[in-house]
């Protein structure tokens, strides 16, 4: 039931915090130090999957296509493993070349979207007769670990989110997130491709989200949703953000999208210049992703090309950043993290956004129109 919350995407946006905890719970060793005989992360996976890993391609759809994305730069970034994302409905009919030595992993929290399962059959049946190099190697990531995929793929891990109602992915994604850190810090660990004291770092902050996340909700619900008037008459949104942010951009524009039927666009803060900047105007409002790290300063750069044509601007950011406090005309605040950790916080408050501006219009927010909770058809 709700218990107590007016709509189960806003009690499933609360229980982010948990969903983040439940993982660190179920994977991660409370006592690892750098001193440690073994690993930080046990994801209870077949060691033959990453044996002589050359190259990791992940098939997925929608928000779990975005948490992809996040993947992407951390198992590069982190662990130094070339890596591809496909939308699998576009895999299935144009699948990449077959290399060596590659993992395939299947994102899908329902474990039944059509597209990702027939992307995975496809890779196991051309693969299945292929030398030892090319055999098929295959990991789920679901949070419906008696689905469908799990009988297409034995090697899963469980992001333990409980069941989503809302159709629009919120701890789901948060759990898919979680899978993904984790894989990526243990790929990081084994192939030692950051130093002890940095993976120490970032398990160590790592430990302190869930509680960042509970502040991130307490400080910043009420003010969204008073922010969120503002936008009742909105026709079009643009979201940018930069680096890991980008899919964060993405995925806030999604649930815009999903749940307000406001038109919005995700864009790396980068394009913004190369097209869709002839958008703008001051109807046009731009949120931007602004962590502290490698594309602040470029992300606060692209955010006042915006302002230039007028665009109110509402960033998502550091309070204590001043330069970031005189770019903004209004501010999403969130916690200071490593900018590698920075999605966990950055999607709330676009989570929230859109959530308050679809409540406020007075749609179902719960149950979209055109939209089901798991796509089994094609
Ligand atoms: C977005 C949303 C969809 C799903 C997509 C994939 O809020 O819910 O975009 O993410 O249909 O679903 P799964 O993860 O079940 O494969």
């Amino acid at each position: 039931e709700k218990q107590g919350f007016k709509h189960f995407m806003l009690k499933e946006i609360y229980e982010q915090p948990g969903v983040v905890r439940t993982c660190l719970e179920n994977y991660l060793d409370e006592q690892w130090s750098p001193d440690s005989a073994a690993g930080p992360i046990k994801l209870g996976l077949d060691p033959s999957l990453f044996q002589d890993l050359e190259r990791i391609q992940i098939v997925a759809c929608g928000t779990s296509w975005h948490a992809s994305l996040v993947g992407q730069y951390l198992l590069e970034q982190l662990a130094g493993v070339p890596t591809v994302v496909q939308y699998a409905s576009e895999f299935r009919y144009a699948p990449t070349p077959l290399t060596p030595n590659t993992l395939t992993v299947g994102v899908t929290q329902s474990g039944e979207t059509a597209d990702t399962l027939a992307a995975l059959e496809m890779e196991k049946q051309r693969r299945s007769e292929l030398s030892d190099e090319f055999r098929p190697r295959l990991l789920g990531i679901t949070n419906r670990p008696e689905s469908s995929l799990s009988r297409l793929v034995p090697q899963i891990i469980d992001t333990h989110a409980g069941i989503e109602i809302g159709v629009a992915a919120t701890k789901t994604f948060a759990a898919q997130l979680m899978a993904f850190y984790l894989l990526a810090l243990d790929l990081t660990y084994q192939r030692q491709s950051q130093s002890p004291e940095r993976l120490a770092a970032i398990i160590g902050e790592l430990r302190t989200l869930p509680a960042l996340l509970e502040l991130v909700l307490e400080s910043q619900e009420r003010y969204v949703e008073t922010l969120a008037h503002d936008f009742v008459e909105t026709q079009d949104f643009i979201y940018i953000g930069r680096g890991i942010n980008f899919p964060i951009a993405l995925e806030g524009a999604l649930k815009l999208k999903e749940i307000s039927y406001i038109h919005a666009e995700g864009y790396p803060a980068g394009e913004m210049k190369h097209g869709p900047i002839a958008l703008l105007d001051a109807k046009v409002p731009v949120v931007a992703i602004a962590m502290p790290g490698s594309v602040f300063e470029k992300v606060l750069s692209n955010a006042q090309e915006a302002k230039a044509r007028d665009a109110r601007l509402i960033g998502v950011t550091p309070m204590n950043e001043q330069e970031a406090r005189e770019t903004f005309d209004t501010l999403l605040p969130v916690p200071a993290v490593d900018e590698i950790l920075s999605p966990l916080v950055t999607m709330v408050p676009l989570q929230l956004l859109a959530y308050h501006i679809s409540a406020i219009r007075g749609l179902d927010v719960d149950q979209p129109r055109n939209l089901a909770k798991s796509v089994t058809v094609e």
